[in-house]
């Protein structure tokens, strides 16, 4: 191999290891048992010579990160994530290093993870598991674990892209919810989709169902009927989770369902005992086919830039860089 590249960390499937070894690239992958790798860790592995790197969300990719990879030779830096809030795209321009991340291949495992939180916290799964093995149930009563109908009731998305839009299809069209959103774009596709469902089931007989865009986050959380339910599968700090503890503890009817934390790996104190949180370790993207797709992605990332992009001819099968006007190293 021409090429050295090297993930941070054993990615799932062999296809993104085929892909780069078969262009000239010798892959490293980093088995370093430690969930979490620091900057120095990372700056290590990438040693004096580097191609490019498949890093994760949990890594501080600044600076000095960049900079390191910069003076190895390294020019591409793929995350393996769709978020990029852990990386730092104007030092990867200062550097030159063009970054990728792996949007489109986890919307629809997302979005049903985003659906089953809805649903565990709605009909209060995990308390009825917990109570069912602790050897509680001792006959079916009216009242045992009776929790919200979906059906008729207003599902609120914020963020309309590529998740929260599968998301709202989802309930819209499973549960016949009806729609409020907020996003700074309009999303269209999502409306007329609303529209035409809710003519197919009046045309059925049935209660129509209706969408309305929102002109603030607030006018979301006033006006959807989900309000008793909150579902996070976005990033940790856009909820305020000590007030979303407190919250939890005065209203025992509210339900949450969280994938993502303020300061993960940790909850906040209290959240862990709260009966009415739903709490899984970030793992919205987490199917086979998702995870495989990400890391295959992630490599012709870096693939792309270290061959020359689109390398197979085909642009939609390359991620496009999020820096695409990054200036060339100096
Ligand atoms: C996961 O959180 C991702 O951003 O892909
Ligand atoms: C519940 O099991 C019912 O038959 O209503």
């Amino acid at each position: 191999g021409k090429y050295r590249v090297i993930s941070t960390k054993p990615m799932p499937g062999t296809r993104w290891i085929n892909l780069l070894i078969e262009q000239d690239c010798r892959v490293e992958i980093c088995t370093e048992k430690k969930t979490i790798l620091s900057v120095e860790d990372i700056i290590a592995l990438i040693g004096n010579k580097c191609d490019g790197v498949i890093g994760q969300l949990t890594e501080d990719w600044g600076d000095t990160l960049f900079a390191a990879l910069s003076r190895a030779g390294g020019k591409a830096f793929s995350n393996m994530a769709v978020g990029y809030n852990n990386v730092d795209v104007n030092a990867a321009n200062k550097y030159g290093v063009a970054v990728g991340n792996t949007p489109g291949v986890l919307t629809e495992t997302t979005a049903e993870l985003a659906a089953s939180l809805s649903l565990a916290a709605s009909r209060r799964i995990v308390e009825a598991d917990e109570f069912m093995r602790a050897g509680l149930y001792d006959g079916w009563l009216p009242h045992l674990f009776v929790g919200n109908l979906l059906k008729g009731q207003t599902v609120g998305v914020i963020g309309a892209g590529r998740i929260g839009s599968a998301y709202a299809r989802m309930m819209v069209e499973g549960f016949k919810m009806n729609l409020i959103y907020y996003d700074l774009y309009q999303a269209t596709r999502l409306e007329k989709f609303v529209t035409a469902y809710g003519e197919f089931l009046k045309s059925n007989g049935e209660q129509p169902v209706y969408w309305k865009r929102a002109s603030s986050m607030d006018e979301v959380l006033r006006e959807a009927d989900v309000e008793a339910i909150l579902v996070n599968c976005s990033r940790g700090p856009v909820v305020d989770e000590v007030a979303l503890v407190e919250h939890l503890k005065q209203n025992p009817m509210f339900r949450v369902g969280l994938d993502v934390f303020e300061d993960e790996p940790f909850m906040k104190p209290g959240l862990a005992e709260m009966k009415n949180a739903v709490v899984v370790p970030h793992i919205a993207s987490a199917s086979k086919w998702t995870r495989e797709g990400m890391a295959t992605l992630a490599a012709l990332n870096v693939l792309g830039k270290i061959k020359g992009y689109p390398i197979w001819g085909d642009p939609n099968q390359v991620a496009p860089f999020l820096n695409e006007n990054a200036p060339p190293p100096a």
